[in-house]
């Protein structure tokens, strides 16, 4: 009976529709039969020609609906056919969207030919698991770059944030981390990139190789809010149906900062108050409803999330950002100032954190990373004094030391792009490294 019933509502029979009757910036006004239209419903205006338009349900004034459109509005005019989609939209991701790019719908963006679909609908803005029967985060995700390795050692389902400026290596790293993580699968959205950027991240940076295990969905910033949007719900979802099919997979956003823009934009549209910085009360509901989607599942399988935080200017109480780190298990900042003396990938491990780190990393190695961390401390600290060389070798044996482990630190924290590193031999060169000094004493 139940499957009957599920068939009869699958039914393409009757189209209900409205009328366009109004066009106000990127919002379109529909009158129709108002109870066949919620919130977040799909609703297709046919412009007359062949063209139609994607839109959603965004709120209502008076007695009609406004909704926004998934492209562009080029042949909207008043008394538009709006047919109301008579199921939520989904996507039906399967194995054989690995090496493949999709855009925000789902559609395939490559031209390798038509995507096949799976069997199960995924919906695009699904909720994250219950808390309460959510596994813990579970074992030591080896992430493939050393400084991550081994100072914010991540485990299977953490969520961290990204915080950088433009041009420090956001790209850069989120490829090293798709090529060389040890997941089955890494899903990448890129959200509101400039288009010439893509095909560089494609090509340069993340390669055949790390193509063949990655699904990529894009929005470009020339795409309408709608899309941008929808490209990072798009993106956890792909993520969920892999996690539901226990694997550990590593879900990378960039940038969360362009979702909460998209948000902020659709907002606006719909006549929310600005609040901080003209984002609007939404986009700090919505964050956290996308981030939380990442983490451990109910079953075997993990999402493991790194979202990168544009933080321009090098402002990092941003509200997005203070909001995004609130959320997060821990945050990864990179600083300008490291990449322009070449050191990449530029992290700043002494302003870092993970959240799970002492359980997380092996305990053998924690006085070793500890240790590590207080002479980067000391050598931070005087680093003013070195470079002007005010301070005079042999004043402090700490700070000696300091000076002599720098060399070799910063050494052991950069990563060339294509050079791939584990878990363990991370560990074991920074005790090296500490040694060293001591039998040099
Ligand atoms: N690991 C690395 N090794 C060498 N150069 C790097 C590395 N990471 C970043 N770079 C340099 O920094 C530039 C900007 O990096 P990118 O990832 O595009 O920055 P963002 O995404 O933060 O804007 C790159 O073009 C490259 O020259
Ligand atoms: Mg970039």
């Amino acid at each position: 009976m139940k499957a009957l019933a599920e068939q009869i509502s699958d039914l393409d029979g009757v189209n209900i529709y409205g009328r366009v009757v109004g066009v106000r910036g990127l919002m379109v006004e529909i009158a129709g039969p108002i109870h066949a239209m919620s919130v977040g419903a799909r609703i297709v205006v046919e412009t007359g020609g062949s063209r139609t338009i994607p839109c959603e349900v965004i709120g209502f004034t008076g007695n009609n609906a406004m909704v926004m459109p998934f492209a562009g509005l080029e042949g909207v005019r008043r008394g538009c056919r709006a047919v109301i989609a008579n199921s939520a939209a989904q996507v039906r991701p399967c194995e054989a969207w690995l090496g493949r790019v999709v855009n925000a719908l789902g559609e395939p963006i490559d031209g390798k030919g038509p995507l096949p679909q799976g069997p199960s609908p995924m919906a695009f803005r699904n909720s994250p698991p219950p808390a309460h029967s959510r596994k813990r985060v579970g074992v030591p995700l080896d992430l493939g770059v050393r400084a991550l390795n081994t100072f914010l050692t991540c485990c299977r389902g953490q969520r961290m944030g990204i915080f950088a400026g433009s041009g420090v290596g956001k790209s850069v790293l989120l490829s090293m981390l798709a090529r060389n993580v040890d997941a089955a699968v890494s899903v990448i959205g890129l959200i509101g990139e400039r288009g010439r950027e893509v095909q560089e991240f494609l090509q340069d940076d993340l390669g055949e190789e790390g193509l063949a295990r990655s699904v990529v969905v894009i929005a470009t910033s020339d795409e309408p809010a709608l899309m941008r949007r929808q490209a990072a719900y798009l993106t956890l979802s792909i993520a969920e149906y892999f996690r539901d099919e226990d694997k550990d997979v590593l879900c990378l956003m960039d940038s969360v900062t362009r979702f909460a823009m998209a948000q902020r934009e659709i907002g606006l549209s719909a006549g929310e108050p600005p609040t901080a910085k003209g984002y609007t009360p939404t986009v700090f509901t919505e964050l956290p409803k996308l981030l939380e989607r990442a983490g451990p599942g109910l079953g075997e399988g993990t999402i493991s999330g790194i979202f990168t935080v544009l933080v321009d200017g090098d402002d990092h109480n941003e509200p997005v950002a203070d909001a995004v780190r609130g959320i997060l298990d821990g945050h990864i900042v990179m600083q300008r100032s490291i990449a322009e003396r070449g050191r990449y990938p530029a992290i700043n491990v002494l302003k870092s954190v993970s959240r799970t780190m002492p359980r997380s990393c092996d305990p053998a190695y924690l006085p070793v990373i500890k240790r590590a961390r207080q002479v980067m401390a000391t050598y931070a600290d005087m680093e003013e004094l070195i470079r002007l060389g005010a301070y005079r070798p042999g004043s402090s044996a700490e700070v000696d030391e300091a000076v002599r482990l720098h060399e070799p630190l910063e050494a052991f924290l950069s990563q060339r792009k294509d050079e791939a590193t584990s878990l363990s031999s991370g560990y074991a060169q920074l005790d090296q490294i500490l040694k060293s000094v001591e039998t040099e004493r």
